[in-house]
């Protein structure tokens, strides 16, 4: 009932013209994709010219960050009317290295949230919980708390206007990866949560990607659970071939 939607997270992973080599790449790999939405996110720098190169391709352009002001002194910032014209489509917001290394809190990313609903732009709300509080039993009180912050006041004609990614910290560049059991449980807690919000009928047609160590072989397998909707794919994205088996497992 839903589409899946799987994202590259390229972090701060290639220069311009490494970026559109890997985009090149991936355009014919993807070419008769049709059940998924592809989400490509390189660093700023290279939004331009990879935007340019998924022109046709039907594979959409996402942002990793972005500021909630049109415009303004804010050094160092990029505001979504920057965004719009080169193509972009998506805005990762909230990414727990945002949270972590860069101290933004729920009440900075629900900004952004709302702004990029305002401009049209389909926010990737990234929420999840360190290893130390999943050990002690509260991950679904941080990820209901990120995601009571991030969604206030949040509204959405349509359940396709927002994607929630459950990224489990303890599995992002580890070498651990939550069981799809897991994951599958933290993902109906936020649909519930989401339904508190929007009612079921708009949160049961939501999308929520798992995030964390997600490659080819596990890439199946938690995506056959039935409320993950895709996923945000970190360094596997960085490969083409990598990549688009993933999308291909969908
Ligand atoms: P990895 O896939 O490298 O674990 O990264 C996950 C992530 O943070 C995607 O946003």
């Amino acid at each position: 009932m839903r589409r899946f939607v799987i994202a590259g997270n390229w972090k701060m992973h290639k220069k311009t013209e490494e970026a559109v080599n890997l985009a090149l790449e991936l355009v014919p790999l993807m070419s008769d994709v049709r059940s998924v939405d592809v989400v490509l996110c390189p660093p700023f720098t290279a939004l331009d010219a990879v935007g340019q190169v998924l022109r046709t391709s039907g594979l959409y352009l996402g942002s990793q960050n972005m500021h909630y002001e049109d415009e303004g002194a804010f050094t160092g910032e990029v505001a979504p009317a920057m965004l719009l014209p080169l193509g972009v489509t998506h805005a990762i917001l909230g990414h727990s290295e945002r949270r972590q290394l860069f101290g933004e809190d729920d009440t900075l990313i629900n900004l952004k949230v709302r702004k990029a609903v305002t401009v049209g732009l389909i926010p990737i709300l990234c929420v999840g919980e360190t290893l130390e509080e999943r050990e002690g039993g509260i991950t679904e009180e941080v990820v209901g708390r990120q995601l009571d912050g991030g969604l206030e006041e949040v509204k959405i004609a349509d359940p396709e206007a927002l994607i929630v990614a459950y990224e489990p910290i303890w599995a992002i560049g580890t070498g651990r990866t939550a069981s799809p059991e897991q994951a599958q449980e933290v993902h109906a807690y936020i649909r519930a949560r989401l339904t508190q919000f929007f009612g079921a009928e708009t949160a049961g047609k939501m999308r929520i990607q798992y995030g964390g160590r997600v490659k080819p072989d596990n890439a199946g397998e938690l995506m056959a659970q039935p409320d993950i909707d895709g996923a945000l794919v970190g360094g596997a994205s960085l490969d083409a071939g990598s990549f688009a088996e993933i999308v291909r497992s969908a």
